[in-house]
């Protein structure tokens, strides 16, 4: 068979690229490892900042992000037992929207399937070949086991980090950049009204802790543990209690509402970058190019992005033939990519308890909490960030 544009991976930056392309009058291929329900159901982030919002409501997908999506105008750094509201809105003009992952992943499929646009699920052994040529294929099994192979104008690697996109590139065509933290992020989906209005990111002694949510009835939170823990070592009720430590304040008012755990795993936490975020006729985007630690919300909103200015590039390259784009695809995202990378990397570093660190470094952190927290400079940097820097 034949495509435009075959796109490895149905995670949001494989999709919404699918998408996006149609609506051009681009034809485009998505091929899944993972069954659909897997896909739909996979937890992972939660935060969409303003401009991924806007994006997905422009295009037509955005009805349910805005019925069920909860807007949230600030949020709290805790330390020295006490919350620090960044006013979000108040600083920027602009909010986040608290929404699932998986329920963009969702909305994208449906509207795929109400098109008529092909996703092909439970796909294996999937290879790329001649990326360095005009002809690009890919090369896999399909649901029912049978060698399918799909010659295009273009692949997009969008499978994720542990994907065969970005191994396909020959040694020595790109370079990576990476660095990795001694602690992780276990993370539990509970069926609990949330216990404060808006996130809270708690600096405590005894490690990092986030309290999310997912909807009035769906609490999400997460603990920094050592990096190589296993799930096995936290018990439901260890939990619970680890988080009441950390999320405690001095403040009454606040107390952790429990409740059954509907999901649990931990997430290692690392940097990477690739440069350049493509090889001939294979573009990268998404986790296949990047990943940053998730205490910013960035890795998703980074995928919107690198999609957004891929979509552009080859409607150009595809339908008029001209390349400009397409060249100045990676040196595009490379500098959003790499503004996350910071953010990311300073968030993780202000909130996490690094175990080698000494008392002049924990005395550091502190002092950029509450300097954080006091001035309304540096509060306004962190939520421009936050809120998400305008697409290119
Ligand atoms: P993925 O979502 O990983 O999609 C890749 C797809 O490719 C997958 O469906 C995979 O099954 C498929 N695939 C893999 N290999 C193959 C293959 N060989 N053939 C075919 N298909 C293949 N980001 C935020 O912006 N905000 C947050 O709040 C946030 N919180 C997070 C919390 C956690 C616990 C985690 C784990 C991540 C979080 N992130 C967050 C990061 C975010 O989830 C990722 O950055 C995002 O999923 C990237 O999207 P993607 O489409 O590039 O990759
Ligand atoms: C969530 C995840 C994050 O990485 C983050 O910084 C904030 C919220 C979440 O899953 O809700």
């Amino acid at each position: 068979a034949r495509t435009q544009v075959g796109i490895v991976g149905a995670g949001p930056a494989g999709l919404l690229l699918s998408y996006l392309l149609h609506a051009e009058g681009i034809d485009a291929v998505v091929i899944e490892a993972r069954s659909r329900e897997y896909v739909e159901r996979r937890v992972r982030a939660g935060v969409c900042e303003h401009p991924t919002v806007e994006l997905l409501r422009e295009i037509g997908v955005g009805a349910r992000l805005d019925a069920e999506g909860l807007p949230h105008h600030g949020f709290s750094l805790r330390f020295d037992g006490e919350d620090h509201r960044i006013a979000l809105t108040e600083l920027t003009g602009k909010a986040i929207t608290v929404y699932g992952q998986q329920e963009i992943v969702k909305d994208l499929i449906a509207a795929h399937e109400a098109k008529g646009y092909p996703v092909e699920f439970e796909v294996s052994d999937v290879a790329l070949h001649d990326l360095d040529t005009e002809d690009p294929r890919v090369t896999y099994r399909d649901s029912a086991g049978n060698r399918r192979e799909l010659v295009c104008d273009v692949v997009a690697g969008c499978d994720g980090f542990h994907g065969i996109s970005r191994p396909s590139i020959p040694a020595g065509a790109i370079r990576t950049f990476e660095r990795e933290y001694p602690f992780a992020w276990l993370g539990v989906l509970a069926r609990t009204a949330p216990s404060h209005e808006e996130l809270i990111y708690a600096y405590h002694e005894r490690g990092f802790a986030l309290h999310s949510m997912r909807s009035p009835e769906i609490t999400r939170l997460y603990l920094q543990v050592p990096h190589d823990e296993k799930i096995d070592a936290w018990p439901d009720e260890e939990i619970w209690s680890e988080l009441a430590l950390r999320l405690e304040t001095g403040d009454e008012r606040f107390s952790l509402r429990e409740g059954p755990i509907l999901d649990k795993g931990i997430t290692p936490m690392r940097s990477f970058v690739t440069e350049p975020m493509r090889y001939g006729r294979l573009f990268l985007a998404g986790d296949a190019a990047h990943i940053v630690p998730p205490t910013g919300a960035k890795g998703m909103n980074l995928a919107v992005a690198d999609v957004t200015v891929l979509s552009r590039a080859l409607v150009e390259l595809l339908r008029y033939n001209r390349s400009g784009l397409a060249e100045s695809y990676s040196d595009t995202c490379l500098k959003r990519v790499w503004r996350a990378e910071h953010f990311s990397w300073y968030m993780t570093s202000m909130l996490h308890v690094d175990p080698a660190a000494d008392d002049f470094g924990r005395r550091l952190q502190l002092s950029q909490l509450r300097y954080t927290a006091s001035s309304r400079a540096a509060a306004t940097s962190l939520a421009e960030n936050y809120v998400g820097l305008p697409f290119a």
